[in-house]
């Protein structure tokens, strides 16, 4: 079977269980503990380069560190560039890279898809997603969820581990997890296979990573919260965070309970959610009033009570801030209030910042019709696909409804990103250089992410990119006034996100 990578890189794999368990007994015969990461995406894989790189104090390496993913078409790629000492995603961090070449050549590193692993591991560190699915966007309130695949995974774990093993949790999950569902379990499996459930420590630390050109410091040189469901977890916890996390400039925040840790990842999620969401509203004011609201936000932003005021933009994507608020609510009305009251509780706000927020590029597709009303069979160029500046992450992009809308009016879609060659979600091709746009042709174009090769382009520059383009829209504060004037000059309308004083 092939598995193709997003780096255009092909590996042909067959499975044989017994050939990588002698791999796998072989790769720990030394001293150091043994970490198994299950889950080598977007979180696992900079965990195993950190925790691979972590040195005792005379500079020893600390651990073995194994990665575990599936052997199927979309995931097999993920061991194989990590056993040839590659990351396993598309990153602008060169240190992410290196810290791989250096794991690989220390020989601490390796993948597999055998959950033999988790018989060899002193920590297992649960980096695998857990999906929850809006039914339609713009009503966060109606999803659909289940545990089913997430406790058939961390079966394989539990159904492997001997007694003494930490198990810690990094897995955005809703709160309570940990303590109602995945403790149950590990004490059922533990008892049926005779291990003393009572050294099987279990705990929730959740991550801050952030994808981009700080991704592998964002979890060396970065605050952590957890807790464990008892002492002994707790404590196993701390020393381990603490092995590979700058804990003396980054201190690690303790929380009473593993509910506690996961209900802090998705509160400051939903946080950050709502503060986006909150200026939407504004935004559009400022616009009718012909206000910049870049000034204004810059004049509130001295206040350090108002430091964190988010900006206008084109919309909010990713993995995280579309989806940890429904995992919140999911909690709320259903592990824990159904247990007390017939009716159930929502976390309202939480919900609507959410639905704002899904729906956002809409009003980028309502101004560019304001100049262009009929975009059947107008080229459309979007000038950036992925969810964030100088990331190549495009889940639940939002992009992807701007996409949508206007294909749906008959706009024939150009698409343009420098970190992204083809868009998964789309299944669609995407332009990576100027020069291939600059071969197309263009009615209007959008600057849709913050991406550093979009920032100081110049008017000169812009129109050589998009010949003949007459409608230009910023959506995320890309392009300068002074800019700006020039394309105007240069018979380009130009509108803008928040920039009422273009409007
Ligand atoms: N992406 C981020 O920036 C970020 C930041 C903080 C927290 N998180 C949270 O961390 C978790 C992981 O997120 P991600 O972005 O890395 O997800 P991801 O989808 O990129 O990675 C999950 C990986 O787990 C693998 N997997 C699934 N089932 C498995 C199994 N049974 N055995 C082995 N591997 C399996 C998948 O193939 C995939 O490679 C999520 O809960 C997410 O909400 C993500």
């Amino acid at each position: 079977m092939i598995s193709r990578s997003p780096f255009g890189d092909t590996f042909e794999y067959s499975v044989s269980a017994t050939q990588e368990q002698e791999r796998l007994e072989q790769f720990v015969q030394n001293s150091r503990k043994t970490v198994v990461i299950q889950g080598l995406g977007f979180v696992g894989t900079a965990m195993a380069a950190a925790v691979a790189n972590a040195k005792d104090a005379s500079g020893n390496l600390l651990y073995n560190v194994i990665g575990v993913d599936l052997p199927d078409e979309a995931n097999y790629w993920k061991i194989a560039r990590v056993n040839k000492g590659l990351a396993s995603v598309v990153s602008t961090d060169t240190s992410l890279d290196a810290a791989y070449t250096t794991a690989h050549a220390n020989g601490n590193l390796t993948a597999t898809y055998s959950p033999f692993a988790y018989t060899l591991a002193d920590i297992v560190v649960i980096d695998i997603h857990l999906d929850i699915k809006k039914k339609q966007l713009g009503n966060a309130r109606e999803y659909d969820f289940t545990f089913e695949r997430y406790k058939e995974a961390i079966k394989t774990v539990a159904e492997r581990i001997t007694n003494d093993t930490l198990v810690l949790v990094e897995t955005t999950v809703p709160p309570g997890t940990t303590e109602k569902v995945l403790k149950p379990m590990f004490e059922l499996i533990g008892r049926q296979r005779g291990l003393n459930t009572s050294t099987v420590h279990l705990a929730h630390s959740y991550e801050r990573v952030m994808p981009g050109k700080e991704y592998l410091s964002s979890i060396t040189n970065f605050y952590r919260v957890y807790s464990g469901t008892d002492d002994a977890a707790k404590l196993a916890t701390r020393e381990f965070l603490s092995s590979f996390i700058n804990t003396k400039d980054f201190p690690l925040t303790e929380l009473h309970s593993t509910t506690a840790s996961e209900m802090s990842k998705v509160l400051e999620n939903s946080f950050r959610a709502m503060n986006i969401a909150f200026m939407q509203e504004w935004t559009e004011f400022a616009e009718t009033a012909g206000v910049n609201m870049f000034d204004v936000i810059q004049a509130i932003r001295v206040r350090p009570t108002h430091r964190n005021i988010m900006a206008p933009g084109f919309g909010v994507g990713g993995y995280c801030l579309t989806k940890d608020s429904l995992l919140a609510d999911w909690s709320y009305s259903t592990l824990f209030e159904s247990e007390k009251h017939d009716t159930q509780k929502r976390l309202e706000i939480s919900l609507s910042a959410i639905d704002i927020n899904d729906m956002m590029p809409k009003h980028t597709v309502e101004m560019l019709k304001s100049a262009m009303p009929d975009l059947k069979g107008k080229h459309i160029t979007v000038l950036g696909v992925s969810y964030l500046n100088d990331v190549a992450d495009t889940r639940y992009s939002p992009a992807e409804l701007f996409y949508d809308l206007c294909a749906k009016e008959g706009a024939v879609m150009q698409l343009h990103d420098p970190l992204v060659s083809y868009w998964v979600e789309k299944a669609t091709d995407v332009h990576t250089s100027f020069d291939a746009l600059a071969g197309l042709k263009h009615d209007a174009a959008v600057f849709a992410v913050r991406h550093s090769n979009y920032l100081c382009m110049t008017a000169d520059q812009i129109l050589s990119a998009l010949p003949g383009v007459s409608l230009i829209i910023d959506a995320f504060n890309i392009i300068s006034d002074g800019t700006a004037n020039d394309l105007r000059a240069r018979g380009v309308k130009v509108l803008g996100i928040g920039k009422g004083h273009w409007n």
